[in-house]
Order: C-alpha cells, then sequence, then structure tokens
C-alpha cells in the first residue's frame, strides 16, 4: 500500500508571530503534492496560522496546522492550559502527544498521555504520537521494550476506528537537537517493529465486510531526530519511513523545503 509521506514542522518554543507568518508564506509557495506539510507553532501563534495554512493559493498548497501539546481534562480549573475543543475551535487539525521533552521536562507520563490520546480522539483532532528510547535503554538492548511499552500504555485502548487518526512518530532521544541520526538499520528495524505492534494489536479488529484497510498498513510512521537536508532523502526511503518530525531544521525555509522535496521523490 503506497502511503501518503508528511513532513511536519515541530517549532518548539521558537518563531514570534511575525516570524511564523513569514515562514507559512514562504511554505505556502512549495508545490510538492505528494506530500502533506504540516507545521507545530507554538500556541500564541496557531490561529494565525490556521488562517495563512488553509488560505487559497495558485498552487494548491495546504499547510496543516499542528498544536504542541493538549490537556487530558476536557474543561476546568486548569490554570494556564489549552484543551481539545478549544484547539478544534479555531482549525487546529492534529495535536503533538509524547514528545520527549514533554515527557522528560514537564513529567509526562504514560498513562497521561493515553489520557491525552482519547481526549483528542474524542474531539476528533488528530495524534502524533512520539515514541523513544535514551541513549543508555538503547546501550543496554532495551530500546524494544521501551517502545513496546510506551506505545502499548499510549495507544492500547483504543479502537480500531480510533487508531486510523493516530501518525507515530519514532523520536529517539539522543538524536534530538544533537546532530546524531540514528542510521537506516535502526530506523528501518524500530519502524517495522513499531508497524507489526500495531498490527499485532489492531489488524484482526479491521472491519472486513466495509473493505476497511488494515491498521498497520495504513499507519504512517514518521521518524525524528535531527533531520536534516543531507540525510532526508535516505531516511525517507525506508521501506517503513512515511515522512520526517522536523525540529531544528524545520525553522528556516530553505533547510525545511529542501526536506519536503526530499520526502516528494
Ligand atoms: P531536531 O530535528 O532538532 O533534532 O528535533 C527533532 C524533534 O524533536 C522534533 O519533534
Amino acid at each position: 500500500m503506497k502511503r501518503k509521506k508528511i513532513v511536519v514542522g515541530n517549532w518548539k518554543m521558537n518563531m514570534t508571530m511575525d516570524q511564523s507568518n513569514s515562514l507559512i508564506k514562504e511554505l505556502k509557495s512549495i508545490s510538492e503534492n505528494d506530500v502533506e506539510i504540516k507545521i507545530a507553532p507554538s500556541f500564541t501563534n496557531l490561529h494565525n496560522a490556521v488562517l495563512l495554512g488553509q488560505l487559497s493559493s495558485s498552487n494548491g498548497q495546504y499547510i496543516e496546522v499542528v498544536a504542541q501539546n493538549i490537556h487530558s481534562e476536557e474543561r476546568g480549573a486548569y490554570t494556564g492550559e489549552i484543551s481539545a475543543e478549544m484547539l478544534k475551535s479555531i482549525g487546529v487539525k492534529s495535536v503533538i502527544i509524547g514528545h520527549s521533552e514533554r515527557r522528560k521536562y514537564f513529567n509526562e507520563t504514560d498513562s497521561i498521555l493515553s489520557k491525552k490520546v482519547k481526549t483528542a480522539i474524542k474531539y476528533n483532532i488528530g495524534v502524533i504520537f512520539c515514541v523513544g528510547e535514551e541513549l543508555s535503554e538503547r546501550e543496554n538492548n532495551n530500546h524494544f521494550n521501551v517502545i513496546k511499552d510506551q506505545i502499548s500504555i499510549g495507544l492500547f485502548d483504543l479502537d480500531a476506528y480510533e487508531i486510523n487518526k493516530v501518525v507515530i512518530a519514532y523520536e529517539p532521544v539522543w538524536a534530538i537537537g544533537t546532530g546524531k541520526t540514528a542510521n537506516s538499520n535502526q530506523i528501518q528495524e524500530m519502524h517495522e517493529f513499531i508497524r507489526e505492534l500495531v498490527k499485532d494489536k489492531f489488524d484482526h479488529l479491521r472491519n472486513k465486510s466495509t473493505n476497511d484497510s488494515a491498521a498497520s498498513e495504513s499507519l504512517r510512521i514518521l521518524y525524528g531526530g535531527s533531520v536534516k537536508p543531507n540525510n532526508a532523502k535516505e531516511i525517507f526511503s525506508l521501506q517503513d519511513v512515511d515522512g520526517g518530525l522536523i525540529g531544528g531544521a524545520s525553522l528556516n525555509f530553505a533547510d525545511f523545503s529542501t526536506i519536503i522535496k526530499a520526502a516528494n521523490g
């Protein structure tokens, strides 16, 4: 099955509103119709990004806007937090959940993340669910177990319909912002492992009478961690890699557009 590639720019805590607006305008000039282009700006830039991203352009390029976080509860006394319904009301289509920076600096546990996933999906917001091992976990040969736990706690109480709203991003923590990319073997074997986990859990649940494709076949699995213009093509050519989640290199047009083009090939 041919899966359309996705390239997501995770802007993290970068970009003023002016910077965000001008980069989105530049991205609108790209015409790579075989790639879904998504950006995840900060909360303050989300609404503008939605408006600019959906503006019609001569080449028909649409930029989908993703939030970087969401609260697990639907509403209430949670000062400073943002709900699924709020995101929905401004046209945000999906949200990153489980990024290692949220796990590490904001103590988000697998069970909190699982709740966030459920809440997002309840409001029909797509989920980009991040998983990844620490360097010490890989060195102890425990990386497959770590990813299995993150995925099973985070996603396995979804049903056969809900899992189709999820994109998984494999981001080895040791490769994020370090300039150290996982090598092709490490990436491909982990992506294949992730697809197998989803297959074992969900594929037998599909509704054969409506000809639904198996969840594991349509699942997009992105790689993240020091994806740059010079390594994107090789990474995106791997069999089970369906695009990338890009940090630093998504902050400027030259690098990000080169990476997007690499996904189109
Ligand atoms: P870098 O591309 O800067 O390594 O960041 C990856 C990342 O964390 C994307 O979510």
